[in-house]
């Protein structure tokens, strides 16, 4: 596989520029990295950059912040950063320093973040409207508000304090639910090394092996190809496929369970986010073949929605019919399809939505409701589609052979202007073709 181009700084401007044109010449808004979170006394958890400062520099050090100041004339993009200082450096590896985020990232001007305190309200005074994303570091709000303050503190002196306060991501959010064709060359990056995860996984699976052992298949393929989990993988076989965000993957694996594999490899900050469900001994067994034959009945629905002009949630719709119309079917729920479906009798086996948003975020951003409406699909827009049933093992009132039954099919769809691409195409999804795959191993 060879590897896309990363995002160009002249990207990171142009978007930096057109978030600017949104919020207006009045307008102030302020991005802090995010922050270094403490695992055990003095190691961290693996540092994730904050996806709106990454969508907006592409920076990956922590203690950082983005201002951006519309129109101003000594410079709009300003980025508070660490210092270059050669013994951190030695410990923890290099930094950018403020000349280097000026250099490689395109900034008009950049300071050591220990600036911040003295800068930054000089910045705000005679902005009206601040834009930020307040709630999401409760820290940072504190010292906003501080500095704030501190302007407001000098009225009398003639200081102009901002005196409106907006939610960053009602403009940002709405950018970032369209991809670009330099994004998407990333998403189809990161959903195929999770396509090669997850058939290296199905190829390798033998019952008597552990839930962590498939795990361990799965993300030796990420890291080879430099992208790391986009979230905790899920690996459940039998009934732990029945738990949603199951994540304790060491149980066994024994001949004649499901394997539920939810994994998805993050590259340049890109998720893609896969769910197959195959049988440890390469063989689905008639109730697990039925149920697998109902949800990706279920699946090819909302797929054959996926189109510009359609309202996101007839994808849910369409998927949460068939899988009703297959349980009544199957004897699982008794009643007319028409009437369990309009009082979401479904939910008992069905209990989520049939996809997200997908992009620098797993759960990406982006509204799904406008004006009370289901928003239309458009070109660019990146979402999974990912029905499932899953039968818990103390289920009243069902047949034994249905119980301890979980499955999911989740694939990575992008609109395009005439139709969709899945992202994630090219690993077997159907059980025939899981079957015949597991059988040439
Ligand atoms: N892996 C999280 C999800 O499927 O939404
Ligand atoms: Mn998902
Ligand atoms: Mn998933």
């Amino acid at each position: 596989m060879s590897a896309p181009a990363g995002i160009p700084a002249a990207t990171y401007a142009r978007r930096r520029r057109q978030l600017m044109r949104m919020a207006g010449p009045d307008a102030i808004l302020v991005l802090p990295a995010a922050p270094e979170r403490v695992r055990s006394r003095d190691t961290h958890y693996p540092y994730r950059q904050d996806s709106d400062l990454w969508y907006l520099t592409g920076f990956e050090e922590p203690d950082a912040v983005l201002v951006l100041v519309p129109g101003r004339a000594h410079g709009e993009s300003l980025l508070f950063c660490r210092e270059r200082d050669p013994e951190r450096e030695a410990w923890d590896g290099p930094r950018a320093g403020p000349e280097g985020a000026v250099d490689a990232l395109g900034m008009d001007d950049a300071y050591p973040i220990d600036d911040l305190d003295e800068i930054l309200p000089g910045l705000l005074e005679g902005r009206t409207r601040v834009y930020y994303h307040f709630g999401r570091d409760t820290e940072f709000d504190l010292k906003l508000i501080g500095w704030l303050n501190r302007v407001r503190a000098q009225v009398r002196l003639g200081a102009q304090p901002p005196h409106e306060f907006l939610e960053l991501g009602h403009l940002l959010d709405e950018m970032r639910l369209f991809k670009s064709r330099e994004e998407l060359r990333l998403m189809k990056r990161a959903a195929r090394i999770s396509v090669e995860a997850h058939a290296a996984a199905m190829r390798a699976v033998r019952p008597g092996m552990h839930e962590y052992e498939l795990q361990a298949e799965l993300e030796r393929v990420f890291r080879r190809h430099d992208a790391v989990p986009a979230y905790e993988s899920i690996v459940g076989a039998g009934a732990n496929g029945c738990v949603l965000h199951y994540r304790a993957n060491r149980a066994r694996l024994a001949d004649g369970d499901l394997v539920l594999i939810d994994a998805g490899a993050e590259y340049r900050g890109y998720a893609a986010d896969i769910t197959r469900t195959f049988p440890a001994n390469g063989r689905f067994g008639p109730e697990q073949r039925a149920l697998h034959e109902l949800v990706l009945a279920a699946h090819a629905a909302a797929i054959g929605q996926a189109r510009p002009g359609v309202p996101y949630a007839a994808l849910h719709d369409a998927a949460a019919a068939v899988l009703t119309e297959g349980l009544v079917r199957l004897g699982l729920l008794k009643g007319r399809p028409a009437r369990l479906l309009a009082d979401g009798d479904y939910k008992r086996f069905y209990p989520h939505k049939t996809g997200h948003w997908l992009g620098l975020d797993v759960h990406d951003v982006g509204d799904y409701r406008i004006d009370g409406e289901s928003r239309l699909l458009e070109p660019g827009m990146v979402f999974t589609i990912e029905p499932g049933l899953y039968v818990p093992p103390d289920a009243r009132g069902v047949p034994a052979a249905w119980r301890g039954i979980g499955i999911r099919i989740e694939d990575d769809v992008a609109i395009t202007r005439d139709g969709h691409e899945v992202l994630t195409a090219g690993l077997p999804r159907s059980a025939e073709e899981i079957e015949a795959f597991m059988a040439g191993r």
